[in-house]
């Protein structure tokens, strides 16, 4: 099968996994992703295998994104993108539920398909069953000539190089990228202005700078990550953009931890699981700095109040008062790129607890790579 990589045709060099090896090649591969698609003299993205011509880009009344495990919660950071970017109407679904329900295709929806392996059965079906219907579907896939690449009407290859871990990393964060340069083509073919497109290229150009510099902070995400694998439960918070980066920080805190990490809206947190809150069960939540930081604040006093330890991910912008928490800082950019920065801080996290667990890291118990059964 084309998917059965054999992990000693790689070398994880002097890394102890490839999952670390992979985490520090992000600044290379989101180069990679960008190179030669940026278009500043338009303040566009220019991704020649979309297959859509500007007709066809402005009759696109609504996105559908489909994707499985990390993939769909970067679709869904992919959804917030080109709502805001372009103002088209867009959501993620996971790719394993999408086709049991008979979806409805429409000939004006694009639909989008995430996938590192491009091998996953379950989004391959939902691409099939969307096309066998006359659906259009781009797909945003890494490994060149997979089935789902093969499969697509369009699409953007993420050029992040193998991935052996089966916890994604390198791949998310080139999935956030090319979901960047898709709703600047969108939007720049719409309603975004030239001085946006440009902006928003500037903050792009500056990413890779911006993760190498997350990176150099991997000690205190070591110090901070073995309190954390502690505790048998966890929450991961977040809310509008920042609830995406939550459920991806649960979900790699899980695989490779095995610790029960649920991620949660932060504004949801009184409807329901505040009663769990204790001194046993830690947080970490995602607090941006953006319109609803207070409010995000005002809900981890919540949270303290209740003797609930907190790790808080935020900008070095951020008052958080009196409250008592553990503070991570990632740098600034443009507000749109905030959850991939928000999210290298949570791949550490789970990386050093697992570590200092003693699990698997690159091959967590009952997972695989890539799933290629239903
Ligand atoms: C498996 C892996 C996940 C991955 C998902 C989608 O479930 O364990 O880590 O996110 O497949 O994989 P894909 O290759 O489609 O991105």
């Amino acid at each position: 099968a084309p998917l059965d990589i054999d992990p000693a045709a790689f070398d994880a060099g002097e890394h102890a996994s490839y999952m670390l090896k992979e985490i520090l090649e992000q600044p290379d591969s989101a180069e990679r992703v960008l190179r030669g698609r940026l278009v500043e003299r338009f303040g566009t993205a220019h991704l020649g295998g979309l297959n859509l011509d500007a007709r066809e880009t402005r009759a696109i009344s609504r996105v559908k994104i489909l994707g499985c495990g990390s993939a769909y919660y970067v679709g869904q950071m992919g959804a917030s993108l080109i709502e805001e970017l372009a103002r088209i109407p867009a959501d993620a679904e996971a790719a394993s539920e999408f086709r049991y329900r008979n979806p409805i295709i429409e000939p004006d929806t694009l639909y989008v398909a995430v996938s590192q392996s491009g091998e996953t059965v379950d989004t391959l079906l939902a691409v099939q069953e969307i096309r066998r219907k006359g659906g259009r579907v781009i797909g945003l896939v890494n490994v060149v000539g997979s089935a789902i690449a093969r499969e697509c009407d369009g699409g953007i290859y993420l050029h992040a190089g193998p991935e052996v871990a089966v916890a994604s990393t390198k791949a998310l964060t080139t999935m956030f990228l090319g979901f960047s340069l898709l709703a600047l083509q969108l939007g720049r073919v719409r309603d975004l202005s030239i001085a946006d497109g440009r902006r928003l290229i500037e903050g792009l150009q500056r990413i890779p700078d911006h993760i190498r510099q997350i990176l150099g902070h991997d000690d205190e995400y070591a110090t901070i990550a073995k309190q954390l694998a502690e505790a048998e439960s966890l929450f991961f918070v977040g809310r509008v953009r920042g609830y995406p980066v939550a459920r991806e920080g649960a979900q790699k805190f899980k695989e490779i931890s095995y610790r029960h990490a649920e991620a949660y809206q932060t504004s949801e947190l009184k409807h329901g699981p505040l009663a769990l809150i204790e001194a046993s069960v830690p947080t970490v939540a995602i607090v941006p700095d953006d319109e609803l930081a207070d409010r995000n604040v005002a809900a981890l006093h919540e949270i303290a109040a209740r003797g609930g330890p907190l790790v808080v991910v935020t900008h070095a912008t951020v008052d958080l008062g009196d409250l008592t928490a553990t503070r991570i800082d990632v740098p600034a950019c443009e507000r749109e790129l905030d959850p991939i920065l928000l999210t290298l801080p949570l791949q550490l996290l789970a990386y050093h607890a697992a570590l200092h667990l003693g699990h698997d890291i690159d091959k967590p118990r009952n997972l695989a790579k890539s799933v290629t059964v239903e």
